[in-house]
């Protein structure tokens, strides 16, 4: 069942959305050689409870954690633990809010100083697969244009899509229908609506698709120990095309 949200409950959601993007924000800028995930978790826990916000992942299918960050070859659901960050690594930041009972969730992957070209163009090339996918958010079009437009663009430049995990409808659940693969066929699948809200969340792998998950039973890895990228924007349809709500 995809639920159609009205003006009033759309409105909520931009501002869960920009409260998202604010914790995003001050998060990202902490990113750097020394810092540790759990430093982060505790400022993203500080910043979500001046926004009058909690987290949309705390006690979520029992996660320990804040938010998520994954480093290097970790795609999602890494659990922020003490370790620091070197110079060269690459750290994706995924996190969620609740307010008001709606959900805002949005990913970045952050450089720490100096990486290799390889990271940058890795983050370059899913960030652009996430703006593609957005493009597709329009009235009319079907959720495996999204599908198709992200993967084409990932897969034209020489990465791979996962496949194990997908973008998700949101609302007043953080998941909600329709799944959003990224990968799949244009023109297939259910039919996005006005009033629908989407989070698009490639993860994107320099080398094979496969993942596993690790012993904690939440930290997905690639299977080949490359590396790994994710962005994700919670993206409202409108009669003006999309809207990204994970915005400031
Ligand atoms: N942003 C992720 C998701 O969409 C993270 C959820 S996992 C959690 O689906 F357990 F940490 F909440
Ligand atoms: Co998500």
């Amino acid at each position: 069942m995809i639920f159609i949200k009205s003006e009033r409950e759309l409105e909520k959601m931009r501002v869960a959305g920009r409260k998202t993007a604010r914790v995003m924000e001050e998060v990202g800028r902490a990113v750097k050689p020394g810092a540790t995930p759990l430093e982060l978790d505790r400022l993203a826990f500080e910043v979500m409870k001046r926004e009058g916000t909690d987290s949309a992942f705390k006690g979520y299918l029992g996660y320990p954690a804040h938010v998520c960050i994954s480093v290097n070859e970790e795609v999602v659901h890494g659990i922020p633990r003490a370790r620091l960050f070197q110079e060269g690594d690459i750290v994706s930041v995924d996190l969620g809010v609740i307010w008001q009972g709606f959900y805002g969730d949005m990913a970045r992957t952050f450089a720490v100083g100096k990486v290799s070209e390889l990271s940058l163009r890795l983050m370059k090339v899913t960030c652009e697969s996430l703006e593609k996918g957005i493009e597709q958010c329009v009235a009319g079009n079907r959720v495996g244009d999204i599908s198709h437009a992200v993967e084409m663009w990932v897969t034209s430049h020489g990465f791979s899509v996962v496949r194990d995990l997908v973008g998700h409808g949101i609302g007043t659940k953080m998941h909600e229908d329709p799944p959003v693969p990224n990968f799949g066929e244009a023109g297939v699948g259910p039919k996005l609506k006005s009033g629908m809200v989407l989070a698009i969340e490639p993860m994107v792998n320099e080398g094979g698709f496969e993942v596993e998950t690790l012993q904690d039973g939440w930290t997905v890895v690639t299977k080949d120990g490359k590396l790994s990228a994710h962005f994700e924007n919670t993206v409202a349809i409108t009669e003006n095309g999309p809207e990204i709500l994970t915005k400031l």
